[in-house]
């Protein structure tokens, strides 16, 4: 069953970043920081679990135009992240070099005018395979089309062949590449209407 991911979900949603994730970064800045992103991601995008017998088995979250999403994320949790961030750099200052490279994210992903970005998808590794990850992204989709959105995107790690191959067997097109936190990024592009 998929259904609206809720603040209860949030410790098997976590953990399903931290360990399985593809060389997850963000985890770095601390399990709470990420849980006020995902917070926020609830509440201001497009979030989804896939539940079965009890069990959160993967999970996407996708938003409207991320420049956007992330600004109204920052405004909302203002203090708290703020604190979790600093927090998380006083303990590795290594961490300042990631932060201060996002506006780049932003200027390189704005090569695609789509107005959605899938930001975040894993499927535990016992359930790959059956499904569950291609299921959650029609599920976005289809409430990208019912929005009158026509195009999304996402940007994905080039070594990850398995979203890599996932995304492509859904028609999405890669658009560029690019350099970001010492990854080689692809930036793919989709018509929503083809994918429903
Ligand atoms: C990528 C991921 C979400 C795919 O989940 P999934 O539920 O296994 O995917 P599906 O079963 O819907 O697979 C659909 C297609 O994706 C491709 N695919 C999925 N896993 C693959 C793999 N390990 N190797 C190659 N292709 C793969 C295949 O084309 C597959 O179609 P097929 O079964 O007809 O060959 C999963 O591997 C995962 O959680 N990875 C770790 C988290 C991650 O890296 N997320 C992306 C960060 S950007």
């Amino acid at each position: 069953m998929i259904r609206r991911m809720s603040e209860k979900d949030l410790p098997a949603v976590i953990d399903l970043y931290e360990n399985y994730m593809f060389e997850p970064l963000f985890i770095r800045f601390g399990r709470e920081t990420l849980r006020l992103v995902l917070n926020g991601l609830i509440r201001n995008g497009l979030s989804f679990v896939y539940e079965e017998a009890g069990k959160v088995r993967g999970f996407i979250c996708a938003g409207r135009e991320p420049k956007t999403l992330w600004r109204r994320l920052l405004r909302e949790r203002n203090l708290a992240l703020l604190k979790r961030t600093a927090a998380a750099v006083l303990f590795d200052p290594s961490l300042l070099l990631l932060i201060v490279q996002c506006p780049s994210y932003f200027r390189k992903n704005s090569v695609s005018k789509a107005k959605a970005e899938l930001l975040l998808i894993s499927v535990h590794p016992e359930q790959q395979g059956r499904g569950i990850a291609t299921a959650l992204i029609e599920k976005v989709l289809l409430i990208l089309k019912e929005n009158d959105i026509r195009k999304v995107k996402v940007n994905t790690v080039r070594e990850n062949t398995a979203v890599n191959r996932l995304l492509e067997k859904k028609g999405f097109i890669p658009l560029a590449e690019f350099r970001f936190w010492g990854k080689n990024n692809i930036l793919y592009e989709s018509a929503v209407d083809e994918q429903c």
